[in-house]
């Protein structure tokens, strides 16, 4: 039996923060611990292949530090990692061990949000290209419509500090323009990325009245709490000290002037090298 360590929460940057937020507020009992790839973020227009690779070397860190639970809380990971991790990697490397990403929870619910059974996702490039919201919302709602549009600058306007400026009005209303373009009965849209809800007010005021705009931290945290009760023995194995711990692979001092912006709370972070990684394959 394995020794009970925190619950791994995963991003490119700061927007799986969040996600934590709302897993927090929903199951406060456990550990978490988050790493934020912040030296190599934004991941929205990278390869299939170095999406892959960074989110591996992550994974692997967080099971070195005792996690046996690993929340990919970033869509662009989920979609261009997850899968192969979970296939490939953890029955070789962890066989006990489980990584879960946010894509899935997400499309098992949001067709119950639409009453016109058509559906906008606004995400990464990378999110978008895969196709992976589409192809999952297929298997739980077959016949809902769903359209998609990428938001290459979304990320870095808000981990630029720019979201609240003008500028970013510009690139909120061309995408959602170009989304309303796409499926004009659209009525609800998802925020595929776990960055956009600091957006969320702008895009409110682009949006004709009575679209609604689902954000996923509370999704990922109902589906967390489902599955820990689903799954005894990953359960036992998550540590219950209520204690919270912040990396980052870049500078600590950006780390913690950005994250309270995204989780609500001054955060305390310290540095991992993840050259100092040992590769586990
Ligand atoms: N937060 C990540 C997501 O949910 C994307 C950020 C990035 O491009 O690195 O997709």
């Amino acid at each position: 039996m394995q020794k009970a360590g925190p619950i791994g929460v995963f991003d490119s940057g700061y927007g799986g923060l969040t996600v934590l937020k709302e897993i927090i507020t929903q199951l406060p009992e456990y550990d978490y611990i988050y790493l934020g790839d912040n030296a190599r973020s934004p991941y929205g227009n990278r390869s299939f292949e170095t999406v892959y690779h960074y989110t591996l070397e992550c994974v692997q860190w967080f099971f070195e530090q005792g996690c046996s639970l690993v929340i990919l809380a970033c869509n662009t990971a989920s979609a261009k990692a997850l899968r192969t991790i979970q296939q490939n990697d953890l029955p070789v490397i962890a066989p006990a061990k489980r990584v879960l990403g946010v894509i899935r929870p997400t499309a098992e619910i949001i067709g119950h949000f639409s009453e016109t059974k058509s559906v906008g996702i606004l995400a990464t490039n990378g999110t978008v290209s895969s196709n992976s919201y589409p192809m999952e919302i297929a298997k739980f709602f077959p016949g809902l419509k769903v359209y998609q549009e990428a938001c290459p600058l979304w990320v870095p306007l808000i981990e630029c500090d720019e979201y609240k400026s003008h500028g970013a009005d510009y690139f909120v209303k061309k995408n959602l323009h170009q989304l309303f373009e796409k499926g004009e009965d659209i009525d609800v849209i998802l925020l595929g990325c776990t960055h956009f809800p600091l957006l969320k007010d702008k895009i409110e005021e682009y949006v004709p009245v009575g679209v609604k705009i689902i954000s996923q931290g509370e999704i990922v945290a109902q589906s967390l709490a489902d599955y820990l009760k689903r799954h005894p023995e990953i359960e036992s194995c998550c540590s219950k000290k209520g204690q919270r711990l912040f990396f980052t692979t870049d500078s600590t001092e950006d780390f913690d002037n950005h994250a309270t912006i995204f989780y609500g709370e001054m955060v305390r972070s310290d540095h991992v090298d993840l050259e100092a990684i040992k590769p586990a394959l």
